[in-house]
């Protein structure tokens, strides 16, 4: 029996493999509920095996993965379904492969291919207390991040093989410092002019909210949203593994950055679909939230998506979390992220421009503006207006603007006010906070209570928009290092306000 593992969401779970071979009419079949990738490991098996010089069993061959309610998926179990039946077929001494964790795709001469997910099956392995882990080579360094895990990485199954007869010991991979990737996001200092969205975005980063960013084409909303993660918090180690194993399991970890350092930022494009998006499959995947996780998820085009694909972000925008229910399991993916979204303010793009004037009829304006659901705006808690910058500011002599680093600071010095806060919430920033909490911090002065009460009547604010501009205010008493929640910081909230008939 070879030991093994595979995903379930980002989890890994043991998986046993055992091989059984009979005489009689050749045939290979694999049993207890593999996939479609799992069927096809049998040729790559059967050509691995003879491309690595070994003999491949005539006869009937039996394999079967363990326990067979639990599904199995992926290429990841080529490796165990070889050694196994090299055991078997006593081309290889069981004794040598016990206590081992196997797992890696073979290519057809032999040679081992990465695969998804090697974090979180690595993880299985540490956890039952395995002597070691053999992993593709391409996937050592990720393994490596599980703490007091061997890893062993051999290029292809003659090395292996090599390896545990003790012909060639191959040395364990060691866990070198992760590297440190530079930030792709833009700088905010490229970006000119802009003040108040530029403010916003640093309101945003503070307190956790999410932002929409409504304004004419080549204003400039794509790289404001591109420069959000530049001012945001550096990923924690814990958050960095978390971010990892998704991106692991997700198949878009980059071979030369084991270790996710760096906040994600995601921007499905409007054709993408409800699953790509939120998650799902009849193998649970992780949707770009997941993706997200811990980053920024970029809806560029908002009013572009289908109404579906929107609706589905509720749930993972409320809980941080997605739950994806097949018949065999529930599997749940964390998608904590912030929301950032941009669109044109209509379909022309030019309503509310002072210099050109907007050609849509009425009936358009009323059908652009239903395409957005009233519980998603409700959940996006700052509406910046981007407006077209005049020659002047944009020139690329004028001032320079100020660097992300300097933004960065403030932020982290808001957040840091925050983290004292909810020390004992399951929250870190006050975009989360629900109404129990809202009363406890959000408490106002006499005359700033008197302010957004005119405001409530004559914007016609309502109660869920009343409680957003109360966060919002919290966020920038927290900027100005401030216990109260001030006049000012009230007033400033209020101009983050949508449109009335968003309300
Ligand atoms: N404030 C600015 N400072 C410097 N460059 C800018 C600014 N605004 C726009 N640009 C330039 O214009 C280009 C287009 O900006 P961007 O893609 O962000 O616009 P957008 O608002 O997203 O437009 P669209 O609605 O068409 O998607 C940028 O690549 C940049 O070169
Ligand atoms: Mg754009
Ligand atoms: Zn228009």
């Amino acid at each position: 029996m070879i030991l093994s593992a595979t995903t379930v969401g980002i989890d890994g779970k043991a998986v046993k493999v055992e091989a059984d071979t009979q005489g009689g009419l050749p045939n290979f079949m694999v049993v207890g509920l593999p996939d479609a990738a799992v069927q096809e490991a049998r040729e790559r098996v059967r050509s691995a095996i003879k491309g690595a010089g070994f003999e491949f069993p005539r006869g009937k061959i039996t394999v079967n993965l363990a326990p067979a309610d639990l599904k199995k998926a992926g290429p990841g179990f080529d490796l165990p379904i070889a050694v196994a039946l090299l055991v078997q077929t006593d081309q290889l001494a069981g004794e040598l492969c016990q206590n081992i964790y196997f797992i890696g795709e073979l290519g057809l001469d032999g040679s081992l291919r990465a695969v998804k997910g090697t974090l979180s099956l690595a993880k299985v392995a540490k956890e039952v207390g395995a002597d070691y882990c053999v992993v593709p080579n391409a996937n050592g360094a990720e393994a490596a991040l599980v703490e007091g895990l061997k890893i062993i990485a051999p290029k292809s199954l003659q090395e292996l093989i090599a390896h545990l007869t003790k012909v060639k010991v191959l040395d364990p991979v060691s866990g070198s410092a992760p590297k440190r990737v530079n930030y792709e996001a833009l700088d905010f200092s490229y970006i000119r002019g802009q003040a108040q969205a530029k403010r916003a975005m640093e309101i945003a980063a503070a307190g956790g909210h999410n932002v929409l960013l409504i304004g004419p084409p080549g204003s400039g909303k794509t790289m404001l949203a591109r420069s959000l993660p530049s001012i945001l918090p550096e990923l924690s180690y814990e958050e960095a593994l978390e971010v990892t194993t998704i991106h692991s399991v997700g198949g878009i970890l980059p071979a030369d950055a084991p270790l996710q350092l760096t906040r994600p930022f995601r921007s499905p494009h409007h054709t993408t679909s409800t699953v790509a998006l939120v998650g799902g499959g009849s193998i649970p995947k992780p949707g770009e939230v997941s993706l997200a996780h811990c980053g920024v998820l970029y809806l560029d085009e908002l009013p572009e998506f289908p109404r579906q694909a929107l609706e589905a972000l509720r749930q993972p925008l409320e809980d941080g979390i997605v739950t994806v229910s097949r018949a065999a399991q529930t599997v749940k993916f964390p998608a904590v992220f912030t929301l950032v979204a941009s669109q044109n303010p209509c379909p022309c793009g030019f309503r509310g421009d002072l210099k050109r004037s907007c050609i849509c009829s009425p009936a358009n304006l009323i059908r652009y503006e239903r395409k957005i659901s009233g519980p998603l705006l409700d959940r996006i808690d700052l509406h910046i207006q981007v407006a077209r910058q005049d020659f002047k500011t944009l020139r690329i002599d004028g001032e320079k603007a100020e660097t992300s680093q300097n933004i960065r600071r403030r932020v982290l010095r808001a957040r840091k006010i925050q983290q004292k806060r909810f020390k004992k919430e399951k929250i870190s920033a006050n975009a989360q906070m629900h109404p129990k909490l809202v009363t406890k911090h959000c408490q106002l002065e006499d005359s700033s209570q008197a302010l957004l009460q005119q405001a409530v009547d004559q914007m016609h604010l309502s109660a869920r928009g009343y409680i957003r501009v109360l966060k919002v205010a919290r966020t920038i008493a927290d900027l100005d290092q401030s216990e109260k929640i001030l006049l000012k910081h009230v007033a400033e909230a209020l101009q983050y306000r949508n449109q009335p008939e968003f309300n």
